[in-house]
C-alpha cells in the first residue's frame, strides 16, 4: 500500500494471550505497509534472558542491566537476540509466566518504554500487547481490544503451541493461561485493560480473516485516506 499520502499514526491492539492479537496485529500491517511491534515478545525476550543467567524475578537490579545490555532484531517474522534465533524459544507457556512475572514490576516497563516507542516510524505502527493503547501509546488514532472466552483462547493457543512442542497438556494450558490473565488484569502496574477509546471486538465466532475486516474497517473509518 502507498502511504506516503497519509500522516504517519498508530494502531494499538490490546487484548489477552490467545485473543489473536498477534496474528491480527501482523495482517494489518502487513496490508498497510506499518512497522510492527510485539511488545510481549520484548518481555518475553527479558524472561528468556533472565532464566539463562539463572536470575529470578525479584533481582530487579541484574534484571535492569541485562535489559541495556539487550541486542534484539526482529525481522521477517523472526526474533533474534544476540545475533541468534530465539523465536520459538520464547513462545512457550514457561517463558510466558516468568515474563507476566516480571511485567509487574514498574522500574522494568519503565526501561523499556523507550525501545516501545522508537518502533513508532513513518509511515505508521501496529502495537500489539496489555498496555498499547492505555500506557505505551494513549495517543494512537485507533485502539482495538480484541477478547475472546478463556476456552476459545486456550484452544487456539494449544493448536499454536503443538505444532512446536509435542507434549502440550490442555488441562495445564488452560491453568496457565487462567493464572496469567488473572496477573495482568489485577496488576497495579499498567493492567491489562481496554482503552476507554478503544473499540471491542469479541473473536470467538470470528475467523481471522473476519476480524481482521472488522479492525480493517475501523481503521477506514478514522482515516478515510486508507482504502
Ligand atoms: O503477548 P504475550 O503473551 O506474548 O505476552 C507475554 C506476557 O508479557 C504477558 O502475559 C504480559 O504479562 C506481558 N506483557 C505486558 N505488557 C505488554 C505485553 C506483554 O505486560 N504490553
Amino acid at each position: 500500500m502507498n502511504n506516503n499520502h497519509i500522516k504517519p499514526f498508530v494502531v494499538t491492539i490490546d487484548g489477552p494471550a490467545g485473543s489473536g492479537k498477534g496474528t491480527i496485529s501482523k495482517l494489518v500491517s502487513q496490508t498497510l505497509d506499518f512497522h510492527y511491534l510485539d511488545s510481549g515478545a520484548i518481555y518475553r525476550i527479558i524472561a528468556f534472558e533472565a532464566k539463562t543467567k539463572n536470575l529470578i524475578t525479584n533481582q530487579i537490579t541484574q534484571i535492569l542491566e541485562l535489559i541495556d545490555g539487550l541486542n534484539i532484531q526482529f525481522s521477517d517474522e523472526k526474533t533474534f537476540l544476540y545475533g541468534k534465533d530465539i523465536t520459538d524459544l520464547i513462545r512457550s507457556e514457561l517463558i510466558g509466566k516468568f515474563a507476566s512475572e516480571i511485567a509487574k514490576n514498574e522500574l522494568i516497563r519503565g526501561r523499556i518504554l523507550g525501545l516501545q516507542k522508537s518502533f513508532f516510524k513513518s509511515p505508521g505502527l501496529v502495537a500489539d500487547g496489555r498496555d498499547m493503547g492505555t500506557v505505551v501509546f494513549p495517543e494512537a488514532k485507533v485502539k482495538i481490544f480484541l477478547t475472546a472466552s478463556i476456552e476459545e483462547r486456550v484452544n487456539r493457543r494449544y493448536k499454536q503451541l503443538i505444532l512446536k512442542e509435542n507434549n502440550v497438556n490442555l488441562t495445564d494450558l488452560f491453568e496457565r493461561i487462567k493464572f496469567r490473565d488473572e496477573s495482568d488484569t489485577n496488576r497495579k502496574i499498567s493492567p491489562l485493560k481496554a482503552a476507554e477509546d478503544a473499540f471491542l471486538i469479541k473473536t470467538d465466532n470470528l475467523s481471522i480473516k473476519q476480524s481482521f475486516e472488522k479492525v480493517m474497517e475501523i481503521i477506514r473509518s478514522k482515516e478515510n485516506k486508507i482504502k
